[in-house]
């Protein structure tokens, strides 16, 4: 069994970084708290016997040896940066509970034929540049040049931040784990929801994750006086959002399984007596079914365009990040149901809503997920909730799927 008290200490101790006078945690990829965050982390690996270094994209690794130090590497992990104001589980409890196990089998002199790996990824949420899962890409080989052009709120691209932490953008294609090298990705989160909360169980395996499709809407009217233009001689283009808004809420509901998300919008020039003549916005829309995401997607464009067309404001939409749903390794989800099993867990399998690193990795390896119960299913919020015993849980699901798949078979 895992040391519980030594993962929930290591829990609270990173997430005095980073945090706000909200109570609330920000850490942004490159920023100096994920810089430190990452310091943190790597001295926990060191303590737990790790051998500890960077990739080209930044991603931080800790690797155990196994018998055979030419195995294809078992690797476990997930990430230390955060949204704006975020809480503290979600993704350190998956890096220091991967550090954990490896510590726990250092200590018990455990040998496994497997090489073993804890990552904390580069950037997973996208937050700072509304493009995310950047090192597990890196690992994956398929983040591309292009893609670090994409800019945060000061206009700074991803290859400038990455130069400014000291990472060389055209260095990425090193970070590339060769096909056949990684055995299998197992990561443990914090569910996000409610369902491990209404079953009244701390550990659940994921079935799939849901793919995000992030889009940027924007919108061109005509700014104008708000005193002296009438009501029918207007091109507001905020109005013209509203109703793509609500047409968003409507067709996403109408699934039942799509949710719609409209996280970001700017008004311009932003005056309280000038009409908005351009607003942009986002959506983050998703689904575990690709092809009903898509649909949706559809039926909104076609939507908003007529919106706009009857607005007479013009439209432009553009694609941030089309990510494919995700379905976990059934030989994973076998592996942890029996782990859950042998704690004494009832074996519950539920999908994820939120997107995560290891759907970066399918092309790859096989991908499999734990999930442990969310307090109230909140998340992306400071007050996001998981108990020491639950996480103690967790870990030791992730402690017996790991053995098993670095275990020669
Ligand atoms: C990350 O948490 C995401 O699902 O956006
Ligand atoms: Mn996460
Ligand atoms: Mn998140």
């Amino acid at each position: 069994m895992i040391n519980q008290d030594r993962l929930w200490n290591r829990l609270m101790e990173l997430g005095s970084i980073g945090k706000q006078a909200s109570g609330g945690i920000t850490r942004l990829s490159f920023s100096e708290e994920e810089r430190a965050a990452k310091r943190k982390v790597a001295s926990y690996m060191e303590e737990a016997g790790l051998t500890v270094y960077e990739d080209a994209v930044g991603n931080l690794i800790g690797r155990r040896e196994g018998r055979n130090q030419d195995a294809p590497v078992v690797l476990v992990g997930s990430h230390v940066d955060s949204v704006y104001n975020g809480g503290n589980f979600d993704g350190p409890l998956g890096v220091l509970s991967g550090i954990e196990i490896l510590h726990t089998m250092n200590e018990q002199e455990i040998v496994t034929e497997h090489p073993i790996e804890v990552v904390a990824f580069t950037d997973e949420e996208g937050a700072r540049f509304s493009f995310g899962m950047i090192g597990s890409r890196g690992i994956a080989g398929t983040l591309v040049r292009d893609q670090l052009q994409n800019k945060d709120q000061q206009g700074i691209t991803i290859a400038e931040a990455m130069s400014e932490a000291g990472y060389d953008p055209s260095a990425i294609g090193q970070a590339a784990r060769p096909k056949g090298t990684v055995k299998a990705y197992v990561e443990l989160h914090i569910e996000q929801g409610k369902i491990l909360e209404k079953r009244n169980a701390s550990v659940g395996v994921v079935t799939g994750i849901a793919g995000p499709l992030w889009l940027k809407f924007v919108i061109k009217g005509e700014a104008g006086h708000a005193g002296t233009t009438p009501m029918n001689d207007r091109n507001d283009a905020l109005v013209a959002a509203a109703g793509i808004i609500q047409l968003i809420e409507e067709e996403a509901a109408k699934t039942g399984s799509t949710v719609g998300t409209v996280g970001q919008l700017q008004l311009y020039p932003g005056g309280i007596n000038i009409i908005p003549g351009k607003v942009e916005f986002t959506l983050d829309l998703r689904d575990i079914d690709e092809a009903v995401r898509d649909k949706v997607e559809q039926r909104i464009v076609t939507g908003a365009e007529r919106l706009c067309e009857q607005r007479s404001v013009r439209l432009k939409t553009e694609v941030l990040q089309r990510v494919a749903p995700a379905p976990c390794s059934s030989v994973i989800q076998e592996k942890a149901k029996e782990a859950c099993v042998k704690l004494g867990l009832e074996p519950i399998s539920l999908p994820s809503g939120a997107g995560h690193d290891g759907m970066q990795l399918t092309e790859l390896c096989p991908m499999g997920m734990l999930f442990i119960r969310s307090k109230d299913g909140i998340s992306h919020n400071p007050a996001e909730w998981s108990s020491k015993e639950d996480c103690a849980d967790g870990a030791n699901v992730l402690y017996d799927t790991v053995l098993q798949l670095a275990t020669k078979e």
